[in-house]
């Protein structure tokens, strides 16, 4: 995720662009750039850090037209160079997206004769542009990004004519209508100061921005008709898409970020999976004895799947560690071990420490991070980003359902190279993961009923999430998310485990989250609901579409779409998550800064 904005118009462009930025910034705030046409010259002023940065570095850039852009990196580190926008002769580009067919496009342009001087897929934007620009910018736009895959919202300055041209397929992009002049960007945030008349954008078309007005066109060249809307949100609202915490518009997104977490990774033909940081070699892969998942929070949650899947799938035996206890334990690792360092934010302390002690045993490693470019990047020779974009929420989600796609992808991969799953399974399952986002928008349509169901339970003092299998890592989660945010105490519990000890704690005060997706635990699951049941407890199943059995033993039943069995843990996630948000929000908690708790503990 990253930010872009454009304006052309009768002021001066600087401060306008470097406004619009700043409310981008929850967006990414990694690096970002400006680009100004001042008499025919575009000039480029850019540098790593935030906007704040970028003011104090500006030369006096005068000009009424330009682009400007906030990044979250992806591709190629947080660098100036990296930064946009991003040049090729005439034309300059800023850019929110992945280019999915990134190196065959680099490598036809490189023999074309351009010259790369980032390490961003964004490059290949403006040498297209450029190799097809024969006077209309629009044209070499269109032309330019038929040839490409993946997600762009791009904005596109050319030193030729006072005019920004914008370009949307599967990220966002807004246009707003001012008087004499026009403005384009990632979201309404950037431009209610200066206008409430925007025009949303859909994929596959196209915007030229000049101050007179603003045509929209479709791929083929042929003029769109569009309809403006007036915005009536104010501008706290709009950075929260209208959303009241951000926790709720992370939730809301794992529609996108699950999408961009598998763009350009899988290929359904081959049934392969395709993970460009990952160097190990084939042999280094086959020779893999244990892995060991080192993590915090609800990291390491996501890494107790990672072991369910890397031992059924890949038949590698995984051990999954919390960080601070792995790293004074002695651990006995060796050179066919791999570390897999499981970080959103790479900044933990403890896992960063326990990864630097695991170098010192000579293991692989391996990070499964969001961040790009931060000290946990650095210390591994392997990296799966997750590509959720930043999360603004101190309670994980997006990024918590990125780890695992990033586990049931890096689990795939392993599989393959050590032949442990044919080809028709790997098809079928990467076809069904394709399909996560279609149904996570299935749950998210139920949502006011679940919201229900929270508000019903919500002045419970405690909760109980049981789970089996691939489910209790989401048990778990479950629990941690209530207990951050609400304040309400909560356990997650392998299902099975729950008469040693804590069925004493059952009673009719006590809602219990049962995790009853379809699996070869189902019916054993079955059992242990009734054993609730049987103390008078509140029975909240989590179950399958099609499961018109359990509503006979429980008290209310929250569906999800049927999917392949491996991946219910996905599904199951967003429910629970949700839960968590809805009893905070009936108990009017802080829900984006629950009490006594940071987004990224850089401490030991
Ligand atoms: C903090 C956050 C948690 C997170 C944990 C690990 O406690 O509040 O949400 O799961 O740190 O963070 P990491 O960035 O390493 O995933």
């Amino acid at each position: 995720m990253c930010g872009i904005v454009g304006y052309v118009g009768t002021r001066q462009v600087t401060p306008i662009l470097i406004d619009a930025l700043k409310r981008l910034e929850y967006r990414g705030y990694d690096s970002a750039g400006l680009a100004i046409l001042t008499d025919k010259v575009i000039s480029v002023c850019k540098t790593e850090g935030k906007i704040a940065d970028l003011e104090t570095k500006l030369p006096d850039m005068k000009g009424t037209c330009g682009i400007g852009h906030t990044r979250w990196a992806t591709q190629g580190a947080p660098t100036t160079v990296n930064a946009h926008p991003h040049v090729s002769g005439n034309i300059a580009v800023v850019h929110n997206g992945i280019i999915e067919n990134y190196q065959e496009l680099y490598d036809w342009l490189k023999a074309e004769g351009y010259e790369f001087v980032s390490e961003t897929d964004t490059e290949v934007l403006a040498h297209l542009a450029h190799k097809y620009y024969k006077g209309d910018l629009v044209r070499a736009v269109i032309e330019g990004l038929k040839k490409v895959k993946g997600s762009y919202a791009a904005a596109y300055l050319c030193s030729d004519s006072k005019t920004v041209v914008a370009a949307r397929k599967e990220s966002p992009l807004v246009a707003g209508a001012g008087k004499g002049e026009n403005f384009i960007a990632s979201d309404v945030t950037a431009l209610l100061k200066n206008t409430r008349d925007v025009v949303y954008m859909q994929d596959f078309e196209i915007v030229q921005l000049t101050g007179e007005g603003m045509q929209f066109f479709d791929f083929d060249g042929n003029p769109v008709k569009k309809k403006t809307e007036t915005i009536e949100w104010n501008i706290e609202a709009a950075e929260k898409s209208g959303y009241p915490h951000f926790m709720l518009k992370e939730i809301h997104e794992q529609v996108t970020s699950i999408h961009d977490t598998l763009l350009g990774r899988i290929s359904e033909l081959s049934g392969e999976v395709i993970l460009g940081e990952v160097t190990l070699s084939i042999d280094e892969i086959k020779d893999l004895e244990r892995i060991v998942i080192i993590a915090c929070g609800t990291s390491y949650n996501a890494g107790l799947l990672g072991r369910y899947l890397f031992e059924s799938l890949a038949g590698i035996h995984t051990d999954v560690e919390i960080s601070s206890e792995f790293r004074y334990a002695n651990p006995v690792l060796s050179g066919s071990t791999l570390v897999i360092a499981i970080s959103q934010s790479g900044e933990t302390a403890d896992t960063i420490a326990a990864t630097r002690e695991a170098k010192t045993y000579g293991c692989h490693t391996l990070a499964i991070t969001n961040v790009v470019g931060t000290t946990l990047s650095r210390e591994v020779e392997n990296i799966v980003y997750t590509r959720a974009g930043p999360e603004i929420g101190v309670a994980a989600t997006k990024t918590f359902t990125s780890q695992l796609i990033a586990l049931y992808l890096l689990s795939i991969y392993f599989a393959r190279k050590r032949k442990k799953m044919d080809v028709d399974r790997s098809k079928r399952l990467l076809v069904s993961m394709k399909q996560l986002p279609g149904m996570i928008q299935q749950i998210l349509n139920n949502k006011e009923f679940i919201q229900k169901q929270a508000k019903r339970f919500s002045n419970a003092r405690d909760y109980f999430f049981l789970g089996r299998s691939l489910n209790f890592p989401i048990a778990l989660e479950g629990a941690l998310k209530l207990k951050e945010i609400s304040y309400i105490h909560a356990e997650g519990y392998a299902a099975g485990e729950l008469k040693h000890g804590p069925l004493a704690l059952i009673s009719k005060e006590t809602p219990v989250v049962a995790l009853a997706t379809r699996s070869s635990t189902y019916d054993k699951m079955v059992n242990n609901i009734k054993e609730v049941k049987a103390r008078s407890a509140q029975v909240i199943a989590i179950a399958c579409a099609d499961d018109n059995e359990i509503d006979k033993y429980v008290d209310v039943v929250i569906k999800v779409p049927i999917a392949d069995e491996l991946l219910y843990p996905v599904l199951t996630s967003v429910v629970v998550q949700l839960l968590a948000y809805s009893s905070a929000d009936a108990l009017g908690c802080p829900i984006d800064k629950p009490r006594n708790l940071a987004k990224s503990v850089t401490v030991e």
